[in-house]
């Protein structure tokens, strides 16, 4: 039987990258998926991909609006009658030098990936809630952090890794205060993984260091322990794992999937 048939789930920024890899993982599992990004032709196009066009939605929202935020969990509800697991995976970075950062980085990079990821938090339990009140269900938050959060010195930058180290805190504290409505919250930490977002911040990396893209990431492999990088679904895997019935007693912990690059 696929690990998680019928579970209603939620990705957010599903159009990419590890996103899209969660959402293919867990339609393969028989989830049925809403899958939400800012880019609604990405969105779609997952779905499309997916295979899940009969029982999968794509939504559009902005997963740094706190109204868009609430307007996309009232649409899984609205269509699927509940929500069983959230994917808080949308972030965003750029590569930067601390001393060259600006406030506008700072805000643009903490609307989403922490205030995002706190208020897509706060709106499903919102709704968990009710429905372990209702029938005593489980449900499973999964927080997208990074070993950014966790001291990697090869982070994009420090207003990035700061926003990921929030991640990692709010999945501690959420899960001792959620535990009594039966929902488990936890986070991984990709290491470096091969995606648009990866590929955007190698140009910039590459570039800093005076190297080309091919010799910046055969460097960077050398640096990891197992000598590969992550693909998008070496995450997808640990998140499937994390959706299951098998992770019911795990929470408030962070993972990383980095190789051994980081150890935690
Ligand atoms: N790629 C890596 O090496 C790496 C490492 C550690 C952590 N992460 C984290 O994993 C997550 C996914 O990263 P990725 O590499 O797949 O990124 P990506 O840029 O390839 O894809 C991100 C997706 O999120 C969407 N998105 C961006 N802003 C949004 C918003 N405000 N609301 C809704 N959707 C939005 C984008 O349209 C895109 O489809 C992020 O939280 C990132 O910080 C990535």
């Amino acid at each position: 039987m696929p690990l998680l048939q019928d579970k209603i789930v939620l990705v957010t920024g599903a159009g990419a990258g590890i996103g899209r890899a969660i959402t293919l993982a867990f339609a393969h599992e028989g989830a049925r998926i809403a899958a939400a990004d800012i880019d609604p032709a990405a969105a779609s196009r997952v779905i499309l991909d997916a295979d899940a066009g009969n029982t999968g939605i794509a939504i559009e929202a902005d997963c740094g609006d706190v109204g868009s935020i609430n307007a996309m969990i009232e649409k899984v509800v609205g269509e699927f009658g509940r929500l069983d697991v959230i994917v808080n995976n949308a972030g965003v970075t750029r590569y930067s030098y601390i001393m060259d950062l600006t406030e506008a980085d700072w805000d643009r990079i903490h609307r989403v990936n922490a205030k995002g990821v706190f208020f897509c938090l706060q709106s499903a339990a919102r709704q968990m809630i009710q429905q372990f009140e209702a029938d005593g269900s489980n449900g499973r938050i999964l927080n997208m952090a990074s070993i950014s959060g966790r001291g990697y010195p090869g982070a994009s930058n420090a207003a990035y890794a700061a926003s990921k180290g929030a991640v990692i805190a709010l999945t501690k504290m959420a899960a001792q205060q959620l535990g009594r409505y039966n929902i488990n919250v936890n986070a991984i930490c990709p290491g470096v993984t091969r995606t648009e977002l990866g590929d955007r911040n190698a140009v910039g990396r590459a570039a800093a260091r005076g190297i080309t893209v091919e010799e910046m990431r055969a460097e960077q492999e050398r640096t990891i322990p197992i000598g590969r990088a992550n693909t998008p679904d070496d995450i997808a895997a640990m998140a499937v794992f994390l959706a299951s019935a098998g992770a019911r007693n795990i929470t408030g912990q962070s993972y990383n999937v980095d190789g051994g690059l980081v150890p935690s």
